[in-house]
């Protein structure tokens, strides 16, 4: 393969949405920040020089990043940041990922502007499983804060019943002609009728799910998170944030203007979420409507309503791995270890702090009822590669401390306290590992888009309700399972996924929804060396920052 040279200069710059100008952070001054593009089986060597106030990394996800945590991102987890005035080079490889995913900050609430594209090219000399597309396009889907996002971790509303809203979503950085200020900015797709394109959708969403479409048009899913698909035939998609989407548009209707839209699929009751809606418009080459907004009555997608879950599962659960002789599916048939994650969003008494959410509590979150706390000054990686004592504990737990009715309507534990610790799960090289994560009612239920670093795995079943261990193994789909990145683990419901741990690092597995993250929505998984040199480690770069 090639090795591509990127420069990245992450900057404040002054961006003007919703009728007012901002700061916001960017790389090369762009917002959303650059795609970049490869094949399978290149190499790619970004330098990223910190021109900002802040400390930053970034990740790469969906990319595996073989043998080599240092490149991943998270703060505190694989390196520490890079600070201002500072840089750092990331290395990464596209070995088996091939499709749409794309690469964020991952520090604080960065990410909120700082992400961008990676398009991933069949290797030279192969295509892709359908005919090719007559162009390739870019849909970002985000959002545009007045506030400043990099203030929302430490911001009391973390505490209180406030939501934590942005203002508007967006299409490629743009609110879209149904907000105000927003007309002359609205994105564009321009089409050829009678051709195809090849949409690549990214949710770069921090805290809300949404649905997807374009009026009169059906879309053919074709990829999921750097993975193909079978196709799937659709009008809408559910997309949650961190996932990606490759799409099939057919430019097959009669001449004219056509609106793109997304808004938000919420599944908790009674959340103060956005319900406004983003808009782009696909153009057909040789219409004669030259303005930026359709004229009359355009014709908008039939999105289901905010509350619809049984929409969001109708959709989800048509995804299957292609299964063919060139993208065989691996999934492990056999499983060494069994691992059973709650995932919760709990109540805490504030000890010190004014409390100001519901019941005189605050908002905490959890895996196996443990909230996770990120180490403060030293990152997991550094302190198991050199030893390092008292930074981690390695006692993460198989199954939660006990056994409840976990989705019930009326729990007991509607008020269970989590406790707090920076503790990983070991995992031995190259096990095979079947995860099931269950969602709760503990506090409320919601939709949570589960992401593991450094690997894809396979979602062998999902159901709604408490998983049970006797039946529900025997409706696995272990013929063509999706192979994914990033899973939505239904409200009140619970999936299975499988993988083998042949990826030695350390591996951050949590929440896509940003505000459940910093609540504490993550756990740590530690895959340890295997005996050949070719499955260990490599080495830290000479230029790794040090907090
Ligand atoms: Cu897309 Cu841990 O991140
Ligand atoms: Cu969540």
């Amino acid at each position: 393969g090639k090795t591509h040279h990127h420069k990245f200069v992450v900057k404040s710059s002054s961006y003007s949405r919703l009728c007012s100008s901002k700061d916001i952070l960017t790389v090369n001054g762009r917002f959303p920040g650059p795609t970049l593009k490869a094949h399978r089986g290149d190499k790619m060597v970004i330098e990223v020089h910190n021109k900002a106030n802040f400390n930053i990394t970034l990740h790469w996800h969906g990319v595996r990043l073989v043998r080599n945590p240092w490149s991943d991102g998270p703060m505190y987890i694989t390196q520490c940041p890079i600070q201002p005035g500072n840089k750092y080079t990331y290395r990464i490889e596209f070995t088996t990922e091939e499709g749409t995913i794309w690469w964020h900050a991952h520090s604080g609430w960065a990410r909120a502007t700082v992400h961008g594209a990676i398009f991933v090219y069949p290797k030279p000399g192969s295509s892709y499983p359908f005919p090719k597309p007559f162009a390739e396009v870019p849909i970002i889907l985000g959002e545009w804060w007045k506030r400043d996002v990099m203030e929302i971790p430490s911001n009391a509303n973390l505490t209180g019943g406030e939501p934590i809203l942005s203002d508007a979503y967006t299409i490629n950085g743009e609110p879209g002609f149904l907000y105000p200020c927003s007309k002359k900015g609205t994105f564009n797709m321009l089409v050829e009728h009678g051709k195809t394109y090849l949409l690549r959708i990214i949710s770069a969403v921090m805290d809300e799910e949404l649905f997807f479409g374009i009026a009169h048009h059906k879309l053919i899913l074709v990829g999921k998170d750097g993975a193909y698909t079978k196709q799937v035939e659709t009008s809408y998609i559910m997309i949650a944030p961190g996932q990606s989407m490759d799409l099939l548009l057919e430019a097959n209707q009669p001449h004219g203007l056509y609106v793109m839209a997304a808004r938000a699929y919420s599944s908790a009751i009674g959340a103060g979420f956005d319900k406004t809606m983003t808009s782009a418009i696909v153009k057909y080459h040789g219409s004669d409507d030259h303005h930026h907004q359709p004229r009359g009555r355009p014709a908008f997608p039939h999105l289901p309503p905010y509350n619809r879950t049984q929409a969001a599962t109708d959709f989800t659960k048509q995804f299957r791995s292609l299964a063919t002789k060139d993208h065989p599916t691996k999934v492990p048939l056999q499983v060494d270890t069994h691992l059973f994650f709650t995932i919760s969003v709990n109540l805490l008494n504030c000890s010190n702090k004014p409390c100001t959410g519901p019941f005189g509590k605050r908002f905490s979150a959890s895996v196996n009822n443990i909230s996770f706390v990120m180490p403060p000054s030293i990152d997991i990686l550094r302190a198991y590669y050199y030893k390092i004592p008292g930074v981690f504990e390695k006692d993460f737990p198989e199954k939660p401390p006990k056994e409840f009715n976990y989705t019930g309507d009326d729990l007991p534990e509607r008020f269970l306290a989590p406790s707090y610790g920076t503790k990983v799960m070991l995992l031995k090289y190259n096990v095979s590992v079947e995860l099931v994560l269950q969602g709760t009612n503990v506090l409320a239920s919601d939709n949570h888009p589960v992401h593991l670093h450094g690997y894809s795995f396979y979602v062998v079943g999902s159901g709604f309700g408490n998983f049970n261990p006797k039946l529900d193994p025997l409706r696995y789909n272990l013929v063509d399972p999706p192979e994914e990145s990033t899973v939505g683990v239904p409200k009140n419901g619970w999936v299975a996924i499988r993988f083998r741990a042949d990826n030695p690092g350390v591996w951050l597995m949590h929440c896509h929804i940003e505000r459940h993250q910093t609540w504490g929505m993550s756990m740590v998984f530690l895959v340890q060396n295997g005996v050949s040199h070719h499955s260990r480690i490599l080495s830290p770069p000479h230029d790794l920052p040090t907090c």
